[in-house]
């Protein structure tokens, strides 16, 4: 069935934006909304620039991602404003809006200053609140808040469910990212450094570095095991063990995280990142409305225990392996995350639109997500294991040293890890695994 396009949804997404806004204002006690699209961040003492990132609440409203001094004014039941900045500057190109649809249900004004800005909006800004960086001038605005906690809350909360817009953007950010995969293991197999890698995989994307949505984890070898590896080294290793590859690409401002881990010509490797492949279809499974998403974590560690105790990296029972602490050694993260216009979207431990908070399991601090799946979610499920020095080294004479298989390490460490991670939507019944789609239909 053909899929919808991004663009032909986005008046209803408005709307619900538009909707959840409104009774996010109304339960806040304001009447209107100004999102800040940002400003250039300077690099110290210098007349260059940080690259320019759009603020997400901004991004919610107005898919447009490099117009730093842009608003959207947010009245409900008004057409929405949208102030678009265009500097007056024969150094760099002057901004122009895109000649997409969505401009369409914006009513725009176009401003050269941030005094005509502040001109743009109601004189009036006694019950209006702003979103955004407090920049000097707002004192004089008259505004009611700058950046309301409360506020700030209920729009986080409301962000959780995706609109069919939304998850129609993720789901080309998967296509997009799936065809940078295929490309940057074509880069691996043909002996490629982490740096070529990564440029096959942009390139293949057609996405410069400033627009992915999050610097991409190009490891190869024991670099695998480092869970957020930065280095991209130019130089080719003697030998190609492994890849472990977290990229994700960019659409209107959403983005994917996938991984991908690929063994060279090894059969045993490739046997165990064939069964971290089934373990994580097994756990996307459990991705349904209702479920507690500790609860899947919680299958995760039992599962990945299992498997390193089948595979003689762990020598004592799965139970043992849990309840001693030495299996979370090997898989030190949550098994995934809410994603969205942000890569570790917020709201993941939202009880509700007042600020509750779902615990945590004792033992999991970098678990980011503990609500239960409702339709409209998009999580990433990234189960892994990992031969990690800073954790198992301080284990040779430690509590844990009998129950590890040294010799097994030894020969596994050169693989650095293993992980896998997909993104997946929600849905009414079950979920839509947008990142096997999106290499499938490739
Ligand atoms: N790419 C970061 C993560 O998977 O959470
Ligand atoms: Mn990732
Ligand atoms: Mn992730």
């Amino acid at each position: 069935m053909p899929q919808p396009t991004p663009g032909s949804l986005f008046p209803a997404h408005l709307a619900e934006v538009a909707s959840r806004t409104a009774a996010a204002l109304e339960r806040s006690g304001f009447d209107a909304l100004v999102l800040h699209a940002g400003e250039p961040l300077e690099l110290f003492r210098d007349d260059q620039h940080y690259p320019f990132k759009a603020h997400p609440p901004f991004k919610w409203w107005a898919p447009l991602l490099d117009a730093p001094g842009s608003m959207v004014l947010c009245r409900p039941g008004r057409r929405p404003q949208l102030i678009f900045h265009v500097a007056t500057d024969f150094w760099y190109l002057p901004n122009r809006l895109p000649e997409e649809g969505w401009t369409r249900e914006f009513e725009i004004i176009e401003v050269h200053s941030r005094a005509e800005a502040r001109a743009a909006l109601p004189p009036e800004l006694g019950r209006t609140a702003w979103i955004g960086d407090p920049l000097p001038e707002l004192l004089g605005w008259g505004l009611a808040s700058i950046n309301p906690p409360d506020l700030l809350r209920r729009l986080d909360f409301a962000r959780g469910r995706k609109t069919a817009y939304e998850i129609a953007c993720l789901a080309e950010a998967n296509r997009i990212g799936a065809r940078g995969h295929r490309a940057a293991e074509a880069c691996f197999r043909a002996g490629g450094s982490e740096y070529e890698i990564h440029q096959a995989f942009a390139a293949a994307c057609g996405q410069r570095e400033q627009e992915l949505p999050y610097n991409c984890i190009v490891a190869l070898n024991e670099g695998g095991s480092v869970l957020h590896y930065q280095i991209l080294r130019r130089e080719r290793p003697t030998q190609h063990h492994s890849l472990l590859l977290d990229a994700g690409a960019s659409h209107a401002g959403y983005g994917s995280d996938i991984t991908r881990t690929s063994a060279f010509e090894d059969a045993e490797f490739t046997a165990l990142i064939g069964a971290m492949d089934r373990l994580q279809l097994g756990l996307c499974d459990l991705a349904k409305p209702g479920t507690d998403w500790r609860d899947i974590h919680l299958a995760a560690v039992q599962r990945i225990a299992s498997l390193l105790c089948e595979s003689g990296v762990i020598r004592c029972s799965t139970e043992e392996a849990i309840d001693s602490g030495v299996a979370r050694l090997f898989f030190p993260h949550g098994i995934g995350h809410m994603l969205g216009l942000q890569v570790h979207d917020v709201g993941g431990l939202f009880a509700d639109a007042e600020g509750a908070t779902l615990p945590k399991p004792p033992f999991d601090p970098a678990l980011r997500l503990t609500r239960r799946l409702e339709p409209g979610f998009v999580v990433t499920m990234e189960p892994g294991f990992y031969f990690i020095d800073a954790l198992l080294e301080p284990q040779r004479h430690g509590t844990h040293a009998a129950r590890i298989n040294w010799a097994r390490i030894a020969q596994l460490r050169k693989f650095g890890g293993i992980r896998i991670e997909d993104n997946l939507a929600i849905t009414a019944d079950g979920h839509d695994n947008l990142t096997r789609r999106a290499f499938a239909d490739g």
